[in-house]
């Protein structure tokens, strides 16, 4: 007797009933870039449909989300000014410190995570401190630190280290427990590649590195292994979530990481990946919303929790107008 794997997709309603993986609003994390100054809502070249917005324009941008189902959002900052260590990105009154707060008293539920980084406040682009040409680990880790008790002390929900420093999950940890912050989650970006596809982004941010490149931080992205030391490391540090970055091109190592860890794991669907298909839909070469919805399907079937991704608004809006199966 022939096999007939068609009887389960001969129409819409058995699709539905045998489908194995759905998006929800409550899978995203939407990034947002904050700038200093007043009545800034500038769309960012390179990210069609995201903004900078200065700390006025927050408020509808939080109301927007909120009635779209979005439950978090991801925190970006960019200063005015940057120096050699980055001091902005621990300032009491730095630009990410006043997005938290301005955020918070807004009242909203809504969670809201940090990146934790220096690159968008060093003078040099790169994410930490320089010494003989290169990034100095150990002498970055307090700063890194620094950063992470400064957002949470503003009333950051959860921190997010990307910088990629050895130890900075621990350093993490332990300056929020000394400080009482025992509560306070860290996601990890425990596998961040040394990738192209985050060219978008540090036009964005202003963070392209002034000189060299960021490989001797970031991982090979011919390296599987790696990732997973990197996962294993993070979570003896203390991290609750663990990450990958990004994830297109990565979904075998979300599977893996996946498979071999026993906490949430999150996947970045970074800037180029937007920006590819924003950019071949605006051409007309690719349904965007099909696109974009395989796509996210494609990284939550690899094994995401949860997914950090520029088309967090797009997607609620097209659940919002067609149901759960838009797929
Ligand atoms: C900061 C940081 C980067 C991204 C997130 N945090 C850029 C980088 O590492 O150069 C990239 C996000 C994206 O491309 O969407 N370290």
């Amino acid at each position: 007797m022939p096999k007939r794997p068609r009887r389960l997709r001969a129409n819409q309603n058995i699709r539905s009933l045998v489908k194995e993986t759905v998006l929800t609003g409550d899978d995203f994390i939407y990034p947002l870039f904050v700038v200093e100054g007043e009545g800034v809502k500038k769309e960012i070249s390179s990210l069609p449909g995201c903004y900078h917005l200065s700390l006025d324009m927050l408020h509808d941008e939080i109301e927007e989300l909120c009635s779209l189902g979005i439950r978090a959002v991801l925190l970006f900052g960019i200063p005015d000014q940057k120096d050699k260590i980055g001091s902005g990105a621990f300032a009491e009154d730095g630009i990410v410190q006043k997005a938290v707060r301005c955020i918070k008293k807004m009242n909203k539920d809504i969670l809201v995570v940090t990146d934790v980084c220096l690159c968008e406040y060093t003078s040099h682009g790169h994410c930490g401190r320089i010494k003989n040409g290169d990034v100095d680990n150990d002498s970055t880790l307090d700063l890194i630190a620094q950063t992470a008790l400064s957002h949470v002390q503003a009333g950051a929900d959860m921190v997010a280290p990307s910088d990629m420093m050895d130890g900075r999950v621990a350093a993490i940890r332990k300056i929020l427990d000394k400080n009482k912050f025992t509560n306070t989650a860290i996601m990890a970006y425990s596998a961040k590649y040394a990738s192209a596809f985050y060219g978008p982004f540090r036009e964005a941010a202003s963070s392209t590195p002034q000189f060299g490149d960021r490989k001797t931080y970031q991982m090979d992205p011919a390296n599987k292994l790696e990732a997973l030391k990197e996962v294993e490391l993070d979570i003896e540090e203390g991290a609750d979530i663990v990450m990958v970055k990004p994830a297109l091109s990565y979904l075998d190592i979300i599977n893996e990481v996946k498979r071999g860890c026993k906490i949430p794991v999150a996947a970045y669907n970074v800037s180029g990946e937007y920006a590819m298909l924003k950019a071949a839909a605006k051409m007309g070469w690719l349904d965007e919303k099909k696109a974009a919805l395989e796509m996210l399907t494609s990284i939550k079937r690899a094994g995401a929790d949860m997914i950090i991704t520029y088309y967090a608004k797009d997607v609620a809006r097209w659940m919002k107008e067609d149901g759960m199966y838009a797929i």
